[in-house]
């Protein structure tokens, strides 16, 4: 067969990559999600059409971002001869590793908070013949358990507190650039672990350092309930509607206060009331469907945009801006998470005028 023109991230950026002759590269041709502008959304904040710019990470093989950093990560522990890979996982990490690892021909063992990981997450590392198991406690506690079975017993971990999920990861940063033909001015996403945001803030400053252009403002969004990094404390018990970062002690905590010091960013946090209201708007007025932790870092832009936060900007700049939002993953992720905004539908009978009465009804 010939080889497809794309070939995934490490094909890609091979040279910017912790990759050798002898790494064989176990891919799902990961990377490469679309940009898409969100004129609306851009109108109602005041906003130039052209100034907002949704990434679309979703779109990749599993339906989150992970998979840039677990196509590194995975080949590298094949490189290594590793017994298996594991992870702590709010569930998009998981079925990321699940995958991969199924394609590497390797054993994959997930620690899930046990009713906080999506059904659609679930559902793709069962399917990919994970070993999963429901920890009673949270996120936070998986890791660390995590962290001491990888010690002890000889798995490696693809948390990204792996270095090899980071580099991976940080190849988004290269995409977006590419496509803008410089850095954005303002970067928003969710924040939960920190390795995404850390991977970013890498990947610009590894453009700039080579190319001596701008850099954008890292804007970390987390949801009140989770929000250890703008509290300066961890949280004991964090809680949010959005369980991909329902996270109380990120592990690059350190890491991603640099990013947002280094780059005159912020981090900030929102209620799931906004969230959600993001959420919804992404999908009703912009046809993206992200899952709900995704729309934290829109909600985040909405926040700051309506503080004023774009008007102490002078006029050119201003026709310029260009701000991207990170959407982390897929809305189908997350099937169940709809309920919350508590959508009208109706049953009818398979009848003519019970159809048309129920649509008068709906509108
Ligand atoms: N968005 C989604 C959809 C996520 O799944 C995550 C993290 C984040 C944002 C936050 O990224 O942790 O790098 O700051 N999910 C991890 C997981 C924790 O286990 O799937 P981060």
């Amino acid at each position: 067969m010939e080889s497809p023109s794309y070939g995934g991230i490490i094909q890609k950026y091979r040279a910017c990559l912790p990759v050798g002759k002898g790494t064989t590269v176990v891919s799902l041709l990961e990377g490469n999600t679309p940009l898409v502008c969100a004129p609306r959304l851009a109108r109602w904040l005041e906003l130039p059409e052209d100034a907002l710019l949704l990434k679309i990470e979703g779109m990749n093989p599993t339906g989150s971002f992970k998979d840039r950093g677990m196509t590194v990560a995975v080949s590298k522990a094949l490189e290594a001869g590793a017994r298996g890979i594991l992870c702590a996982s709010t569930g998009n990490t998981a079925a990321s590793a699940a995958a991969y690892a199924a394609r590497a021909g390797l054993r994959c063992a997930v620690l899930l908070p046990e009713g906080g990981v999506a059904a659609g997450k679930l559902a793709a590392a069962l399917m990919h013949g994970a070993s999963v198991i429901a920890l009673r406690g949270s996120f936070d506690a998986a890791l660390a358990l995590a962290q001491r079975v990888a010690q002890e017993d000889g798995w490696t971990l693809v948390n990204s507190v792996n270095p090899s999920r980071i580099q991976g990861q940080k190849t988004a940063a290269f995409e977006i650039i590419e496509a803008l033909g410089r850095a954005p001015d303002f970067q928003f996403m969710p924040v939960g672990n920190a390795g995404n945001i850390t991977a970013y803030w890498l990947g610009y400053r590894e453009w700039h350092a080579a190319l001596k252009k701008g850099l954008p403002k890292m804007m970390g969004v987390q949801a009140k309930g989770a929000a250890p990094l703008v509290l300066g404390r961890p949280v004991a018990h964090p809680k949010t509607v959005a369980s991909a970062i329902r996270i109380g002690r990120p592990a690059s905590w350190a890491a991603a206060l640099k990013a947002k010091e280094e780059s005159g960013g912020m981090i900030a946090a929102v209620s799931d009331a906004e969230i959600l209201s993001a959420w919804r708007r992404l999908a009703r007025e912009e046809g993206v469907f992200c899952e709900p932790a995704s729309a934290a870092g829109v909600a985040g832009l909405i926040r700051f945009a309506r503080g004023g936060g774009f008007h102490r900007m002078d006029a050119s700049k201003r026709k310029a801006l260009r701000i991207v939002c990170i959407l982390t993953g897929h809305g189908l992720k997350d099937p169940d998470a709809p309920a919350a905004l508590r959508f009208r539908r109706r049953t009818v009978d398979p009848d003519l005028r019970a159809v048309s009465s129920a649509l008068n009804a709906l509108k």
